[in-house]
């Protein structure tokens, strides 16, 4: 009998498998019910009894083995057959990479937070318009140079609908829809056509602000802008209004800020000037209001006007516009903790 188990346990130690139903052979003829094994220890009943103690020791023993074997034979064989296949199921995930915000996006999240501050709320409007929301009713005269195709991309020449070339449509649309008092900003997407540069796209993105109610004047605006100009640049930051120019605002004027990059020393940034002109802004034209259905004996109003890329080029002091647009990952990857 105990040569019959050596057998057995080299037969065991030995087996090789190349299929599932050859394990599975070994198992019925091994390890089964009606397996060598459990026939050894049915014949254990007539080993006399000064035997029984070292048979019995080898029966277990090869039970035992061939159990061990058993097991090892079908993790190996589950192995080899998942990388059959080509894959490998034992190889760590992917990292997944994250995604970051757009600077433009963050930009723009930053000046409706501070605008939130101030009590301003946000608004949008469509970025095709027609004329009158773009220009006749902001006060543009008949030949100004903006209802040219040259500036302006036409969506349909006769109707006269256009892509908005700023967002100051933006304010005719809610001064028509909403009596004052008005505290809102606007941003979005503009066109224009423009030949693309390092310094000019044909598309871009604003935020327009508007503030409508009774005895707003222009210390109020120039106030905002200040505390704008403080949150977005920092706490050192100094303004300045220049007189300008736009149809809709009247006076109007053109907002720098110190130049935070050299702090007002002169930098190739500022063009040694230790300024940076960064929007256009006013009080609301009395005619503006009218148009829109506003008393203008009673409201007085602001509005400003910014380009967020332009923001964000001295935020982030990036000297080409076009970045912007093409979405290049080594480009937006950068931001990943401007967060
Ligand atoms: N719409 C003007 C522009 O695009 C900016 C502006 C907005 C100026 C509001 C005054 C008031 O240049």
């Amino acid at each position: 009998m105990i040569q019959k188990i050596k057998e057995l346990l080299e037969q065991t130690e030995s087996f090789t498998i190349s299929s599932l139903d050859e394990l599975e052979q070994f198992r019925l003829k091994y390890l089964s019910k009606k397996g060598e094994i459990a026939q050894l220890f049915a014949d254990f009943k007539n080993v006399p009894a000064e035997l029984k103690k070292e048979v019995g020791f080898e029966i277990n023993r090869l039970k035992q083995k061939a159990q061990e074997k058993y097991d090892q034979l079908k993790e190996s064989f589950e192995e080899t057959s998942a990388s059959s296949d080509g894959s490998d199921l034992t190889r760590p995930g992917e990292p997944l990479e994250l995604g970051s915000r757009h600077p433009i996006s963050l930009v723009r999240n930053e000046i409706i937070s501070i605008f939130n501050r101030l009590g301003f709320t946000v608004a949008e409007g469509p970025e095709i318009e027609d004329d009158w929301h773009v220009f006749t009713a902001l006060n543009f005269p008949p030949e100004h140079p903006a209802r040219d195709m040259q500036d302006t991309f036409f969506i349909d020449k006769e109707n006269e609908i256009v892509l908005r070339t700023h967002t100051s449509s933006v304010q005719v649309r809610v001064m028509e829809n909403t009596q004052p008092p008005i505290r809102s900003i606007f941003p979005g997407r503009v066109f224009r056509n423009e030949a693309i540069s390092a310094r000019a796209h044909c598309i871009f993105h604003q935020v327009e602000g508007l503030y409508v109610a009774e005895n707003v004047s222009f210390a109020d605006l120039k106030q905002t802008l200040l505390y704008f100009a403080k949150e977005m640049f920092g706490e050192k930051t100094q303004i300045r209004l220049r007189p300008s120019y736009f149809p809709f605002t009247e006076p109007s004027a053109e907002l720098d800020v110190s130049c935070s990059i050299c702090g007002g020393k002169g930098c190739n940034v500022c063009k040694y000037t230790g300024w940076l002109e960064i929007l256009g802004c006013g009080m609301v034209d009395p005619n503006v209001l009218e148009r829109c259905g506003i008393d203008n004996e009673k409201y007085t109003g602001f509005a400003f006007g910014m380009g967020i890329e332009r923001i964000a080029m001295l935020k982030y002091q990036v000297k080409d516009l076009r970045l912007y647009f093409e979405n290049d990952i080594r480009f937006l990857q950068q931001f990943k903790s401007a967060y």
